[in-house]
């Protein structure tokens, strides 16, 4: 078994945040995202893994390398245009002939992937989809399933008066090589429109896995992206390995950091300066009394004397002002900078 990580959509979404950084290498909890998938795949035995990109590839490659730092092998395929969810996959093809487990990759989730390949193999599927429920499918894949966990029906991104479920597609399959076959080659196709509605119609085992419990979310916009670091401070996340929460910094004893907040190395915080639930990346710099709550805050960002953040998500290399407001929701591209008292939407 090995697998193969789709990481080449362009997280527009996601933007400003993906403007210099792709979608796959943001930080979460200051590590690049990928490594939270690696880590799965390693945990379940599986170490070659392909990583097939398009978007920004080289930024990519450069934070992973061939993957020995982290104890396995990653190997890399670029499309020169996207090719589509199953494109992508049909490009890889020479590298992956043999079952493979496909991850989307931006999907965050403490699933045990080994009992996902025990049931696909013992049940002989061609091919197995991990459902996860959700509040509003409209977004995503809706699955339709049998009570023996055969699909039923695939329908992307339903339509309000469609959603006959809340499950659906949680972005992790394992395939069988010989559906490969299916995929036309050198253009466009999606596993969500094209093959797996095609699965269907050709009769092939196509199954469900649905986890008994498992966290998961698509880390794809802004108030998920947020919401993923909220969750993984508070410990909703199992299976998952975070950074020391402290890193080492300098601070005032007379700061206020609470025991939730993650603060990377090299970080400067100040007398009077309050730290509460909230990640900090290298070498940022909190001045006096200023507060930062529920906010993610990239590397080498400073916020200024008496600013306030609050629900915000702050990118590399910015600058907040002094006694600026930033609101909840805000999310300021790298190299931001705002004038001292700017005050922003949002609520405090
Ligand atoms: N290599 C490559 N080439 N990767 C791609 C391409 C492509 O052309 N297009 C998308 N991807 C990657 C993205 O980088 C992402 O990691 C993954 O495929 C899914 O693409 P998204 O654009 O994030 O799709 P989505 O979130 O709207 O919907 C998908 O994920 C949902 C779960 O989050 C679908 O698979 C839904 O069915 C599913 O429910
Ligand atoms: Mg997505």
């Amino acid at each position: 078994m090995q697998a193969l990580i789709l990481a080449g959509g362009k997280g527009t979404r996601l933007r400003p945040l993906t403007v210099y950084t792709p979608k796959p290498v943001v930080p979460i909890c200051n590590r690049p995202f990928l490594l939270y998938q690696i880590d799965t795949l390693r945990r379940a035995g599986i170490t070659h893994i392909t990583l097939s990109l398009s978007y920004q590839p080289l930024k990519i490659e450069q934070q992973l390398g061939d993957g020995s730092d982290y104890g396995v092998k990653i190997t890399y395929t670029v499309e020169p245009q996207p090719m589509g969810t199953a494109g992508a996959y049909k490009f890889a093809e020479e590298l992956i002939r043999e079952p493979t487990v496909v991850f989307n990759g931006d999907i965050l989730t403490d699933l045990d992937l080994e009992a996902v390949i025990r049931e696909h193999q013992g049940r002989k599927a061609a091919a197995t989809v991990v459902l996860t429920p959700v509040d509003n499918p409209s977004s995503y894949g809706l699955v339709e399933t049998e009570s023996d966990g055969r699909i039923r029906r695939f329908l992307e991104k339903p339509k309000a008066d469609e959603i006959s479920v809340n499950t659906i597609n949680a972005g992790t399959y394992v395939l069988e090589p010989h559906i490969l076959d299916y995929v036309p080659a050198g253009e466009p196709y999606s596993f969500e429109y094209g093959l797996f509605p095609d699965l269907l119609k050709r009769g092939e085992s196509f199954y469900a896995h649905i986890p008994q419990q498992s966290y998961w979310i698509d880390i794809g916009t802004p108030a998920r992206y947020m919401q993923a670091h909220l969750d993984l401070l508070a410990g909703r996340v199992a299976r998952t390995e975070l950074p020391a929460r402290r890193g080492e910094f300098d601070s005032a004893t007379a700061a206020e950091i609470d025991e939730l907040s993650m603060i990377a190395d090299d970080c400067t915080i100040k007398p009077g300066a309050q730290i509460i639930n909230s990640v900090l990346g290298q070498g940022c710099h909190i001045e006096e009394k200023a507060r930062v709550e529920n906010s993610v805050i990239w590397p080498h960002t400073r916020v200024g004397t008496g600013a306030q953040v609050f629900g915000a998500i702050i990118g590399r290399g910015c600058h907040v002002g002094r006694s600026a407001q930033v609101g909840a929701g805000a999310v300021l591209g790298d190299k931001s900078s705002l004038t001292d008292y700017t005050q922003t939407g949002g609520a405090l």
